[in-house]
């Protein structure tokens, strides 16, 4: 079943992904006049931002005067153990509140205090409550918000499209080519600019927070086939709270926002195990050091008999938890029948945010490619080894603007362009070739496989000799792959998405594993039990560029008026087990 009719489509700018970095960089450049079309494989309304629940973050001060950006930056770098990129750092705090007043213009419904004020609630390791929300339904209505906007400034949206290659001729880009999931037909994309906002790689394990087909790793793919690079890979932040049951349903994520209201970890035990680890902050500790405790706690054997520990809301109040923890609430009625009002929450750490991405520069996250830019979860350089949460709305919020600004320039600038029929070749014999493909190996069997290996080999705690495995495993997994069978029918080319999903995800566990390998260290959300101290000499980034080709990259000084409010960066209690 082939359908090879090729829609022709020009734009000044494509975007790729339907979500709200997508969303709000593609607003930028409509309120700038500037063509932008919007493509994705997601439903609008469904894209992978509704699922962020807790909160975006700005110093707003409207809960604690003291904060500022600039204690926000201090909080981002310390946390990220260092990794962070400062002037990365520095652009997402410095316009945070920016971002917030946007969301506010365009409508949407902060939780806010009798007064009028944006309420803001404490997530792990902020200094000072900065987190604004929306219940635990933040990201939701920060999408709707997006797509409101975007309806509104008349920004057309395909979401039912897959994008497999960007088009590039002497690394500078002209397109991108791909095929529609419902019917087939073929897209071939003509555009001055294209922004990778195809999210992260997460779904490369087995346990995570993302459904089925979201990130899969498509952005890594798609920059690497043209060049492009990416930076720390191997840092892969595990949620301590990921559901266990149902199986088809594990690591749907407990919002931290959980914690931030006042619930409390508990082992088999009953024993708040935190004391353990980090004592002074407790349950409200950083993300890499409650997955870590949770995870030593089953390792040791104080584990519930499912491989997990309790999370316990029942001793806040009823209200608190349906005004604030709404969607945990519902999630669990219908996932396992279980009322949180009255009984713990069984947990384990789940795969949930790519910490690493694609290589971008800070200034404008241009991606060395020329015309290729990267946001969001898709792109790197804020978080480092651990992500403070509620960080990642508000940056796809700031970059989403100031990268749509920088295409908008890089667009009305252009003054030629050349194309290359080999490109656009290339493109359309590899769909031709993967459609017709007959093998007798099944793409969901091997994207199982590729997820185990991960799940054994990359997790929370990872040695040499694991992630030696990891590696040969995902040989035989890239060999099984030159024999797939591909079989779209009448309800659509679901099939063929999964068979390039596949393909990313390949791309993007070799890199986490080969990245993962090199770094001989345990800093933030990378524990290296056969190395588990942290090196001060890798305190550099890892740029990965293709198998076997892994590059240290400095990272610049903290301005001083931010490096002053930093704490220092402490691993007591890191590598317990
Ligand atoms: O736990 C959460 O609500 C997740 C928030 C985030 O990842 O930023």
């Amino acid at each position: 079943m082939i359908n090879s009719r090729e829609r022709q489509i020009a734009t000044s700018v494509l975007v790729i992904g339907t979500g709200g970095s997508g969303l709000r960089a593609a607003i930028e450049l409509a309120e700038r006049g500037v063509d932008v079309l919007l493509v994705g494989k997601r439903p609008k309304a469904d894209a992978h931002t509704t699922l962020a629940a807790g909160g975006v973050n700005a110093a707003l001060s409207t809960m604690d005067a003291e904060d500022s950006w600039q204690q926000h930056a201090a909080d981002t770098i310390t946390e990220s153990y260092l990794l962070a990129r400062p002037d990365t750092v520095q652009t997402v705090t410095e316009n945070a509140a920016r971002g917030i007043a946007d969301l506010e213009r365009w409508g949407m419904p902060f939780a806010r205090e009798s007064d009028g004020r944006i309420s803001q609630r404490f997530f792990g390791a902020h200094t000072y409550r900065r987190t604004a929300f929306a219940g635990d339904y933040t990201g939701l209505e920060i999408q709707r918000t997006l797509v409101n906007r975007a309806v509104q400034l008349g920004v057309p949206i395909i979401d039912s499209c897959y994008v497999t290659r960007i088009l590039v001729r002497d690394n500078v880009v002209f397109g991108a080519y791909g095929f529609d999931l419902e019917d087939g037909g073929r897209y071939v994309f003509r555009a001055d600019a294209v922004f990778l906002a195809a999210g992260g790689h997460t779904r490369i394990w087995r346990r995570t927070s993302s459904r089925r087909d979201e990130n899969t790793g498509d952005s890594f793919r798609l920059a690497v086939l043209v060049g492009g690079r990416i930076r720390d890979p191997e840092l892969v932040q595990f949620h301590p709270s990921g559901l266990i049951e149902p199986e088809n349903a594990a690591g749907t994520l407990v919002s931290e926002a959980a914690r931030g209201e006042g619930g409390m970890l508990r082992n088999a035990l009953g024993e708040r195990f935190m004391k353990r680890y980090d004592p002074a902050r407790m349950e409200l500790s950083t993300r890499d050091r409650v997955a870590l405790a949770a995870y030593t706690e089953i390792k040791e054997g104080r584990g519930t008999a499912n491989g997990g520990v309790w999370l316990d809301v029942s001793h806040l109040p009823r209200e608190t938890i349906m005004r604030r923890l709404p969607r945990v609430y519902q999630t669990l009625l219908e996932l396992q029948m279980l009322d949180i009002t009255r009984d713990p929450i069984e947990i384990a750490p789940t795969a949930h945010y790519s910490m690493g991405g694609v290589w971008v520069r800070s200034e404008d996250h241009g991606t060395g490619v020329e015309g290729l830019y990267a946001i969001g979860e898709a792109s790197s350089g804020l978080h480092g080894a651990n992500r403070l949460g509620g960080n990642s709305l508000i940056e796809l919020l700031v970059y989403g603007r100031i990268v749509g600004e920088a295409a908008a320039r890089y667009s009305v600038e252009l003054s030629a362009q050349r194309r290359s029929e080999g490109a656009l070749a290339d493109a359309r014999a590899e769909v031709d070739g993967l459609v017709t493909a007959d093998g007798p190996e099944n793409v969901r069997a091997l994207q199982r496989a590729l997820r185990n290996t991960m799940t054994e080999h990359a997790g929370v705690v990872r040695d040499e000799g694991g992630i030696r495995a990891g590696l040969s495993e995902l040989d035989e997994v890239e060999d099984r792959m030159k024999n797939i069978g591909v079989h779209p029918d009448a309800a659509g080319f679901q099939d063929l998405a999964h068979a390039f999903d596949l393909k990313a995800s390949a791309i993007a566990a070799r890199a986490t594993l080969e990245a993962a390998l090199e770094r001989r260290e345990t800093r933030g959300c990378h524990n290296r039990s056969d190395y588990p101290e942290l090196d001060p000499t890798l305190r550099v980034n890892f740029v990965w560029s293709g198998p076997g080709r892994i590059e240290r990259e400095e990272i610049p000084e903290v301005p001083a008026e931010i490096a002053r409010l930093m704490r220092d960066v402490s691993t007591d209690g890191k590598l317990v087990e």
